[in-house]
């Protein structure tokens, strides 16, 4: 990795008026998504916050090169996102190891498409393994580890392709609050070493106050940047300071509007 990576002057992820309509030119068209702008810095830590159905899953789609935005662009590094690419790794909603493989076999997943030998598979899924503290589950297979383990073994999958972006799409909402604090630390350790910008998608408050960089909170549907909030506090951070408290009381402000605005919606689809 090049020493500059982190300091890389180049943004990461630029969206410029990016929005998505699922189905389009059909009866069931849906418009998800308009009008984003947003710039990722390298190495930079932003949370996506905002109502259920507001398109936080969409964009990650679309950044991961999965699905195509119908409005705008977006860029990686310079270059128009066409496509998926290992340099952008995303951990999906729901868990999604494959049950009949070993953890190893599953970290090095990616790395077989890219076709490398079963030996470099074998020693880059260890050295997933090992930044996730999970060598010793290296043979087991999904089902003989908990929730916790599981989704480490999906972020060292993700980390196996060394992206320069990671996508995390509420990686541990299934996970018991401790579990969950666990992770959070964990991750920060994995990110600040990476030095990849990470996406992080959650319906959590106090996760999005102790991980993020910035938080874009989004309007309810279709998703649109609300505002983007500056997250200052330095680390290791004391979720119990005045400053994380008052964060978390202004962030909660921001959401309830337009989680309201999105249940009230919710509940007149139906007629
Ligand atoms: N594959 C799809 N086809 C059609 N519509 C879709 C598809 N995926 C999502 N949508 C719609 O797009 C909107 C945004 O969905 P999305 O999953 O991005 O929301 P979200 O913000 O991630 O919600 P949640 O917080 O519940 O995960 C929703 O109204 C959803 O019904
Ligand atoms: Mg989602």
């Amino acid at each position: 990795m090049p020493s500059d990576y982190r300091f890389s002057s180049r943004d990461a992820v630029v969206c410029r008026g990016v929005g998505k309509t699922w189905a389009p030119d059909t009866p069931r068209a849906h418009l998800a998504l308009t009008g984003i702008d947003l710039d990722i810095r390298p190495g930079e830590f932003v949370v996506l916050l905002g109502p259920s159905g507001c398109g936080k899953s969409t964009l990650l789609y679309l950044i991961a090169g999965l699905e195509d935005a119908t409005e705008g662009v977006i860029n990686f590094f310079g270059d128009p996102v066409e496509g998926p690419s290992s340099d952008r790794s995303l951990i999906f909603q729901e868990s999604s190891l494959y049950p009949w493989l070993t953890v190893w076999e599953n970290v090095a997943f990616g790395l077989s498409i890219r076709g490398a030998s079963r030996e470099e598979r074998r020693a880059a899924a260890l050295e997933a393994l090992r930044e996730v503290g999970l060598v010793s589950a290296m043979d087991k297979r999904p089902d003989e580890l908990s929730g916790g383990m599981r989704q480490r073994v999906a972020v060292a999958r993700a980390l196996a392709m060394r992206p320069k972006v990671l996508l995390m799409d509420e990686p541990f909402a299934a996970l018991d609050v401790q579990t969950r604090q666990k992770m959070q630390d964990f991750l920060q350790d994995v990110w600040r070493e990476s030095g990849a910008s990470v996406l992080f998608v959650t319906h959590h408050i106090d996760e999005a106050v102790a991980l993020s960089d910035r938080v874009v909170v989004f309007t309810s549907r279709p998703g649109r940047i609300k505002t983007i909030v500056e997250n200052p506090l330095p680390r290791p951070r004391d979720p119990f300071s005045p400053e994380a408290e008052a964060l978390r009381r202004q962030l909660t402000a921001l959401l309830r509007d337009e989680v309201d605005r999105a249940f009230a919606e919710q509940e007149g689809m139906g007629d």
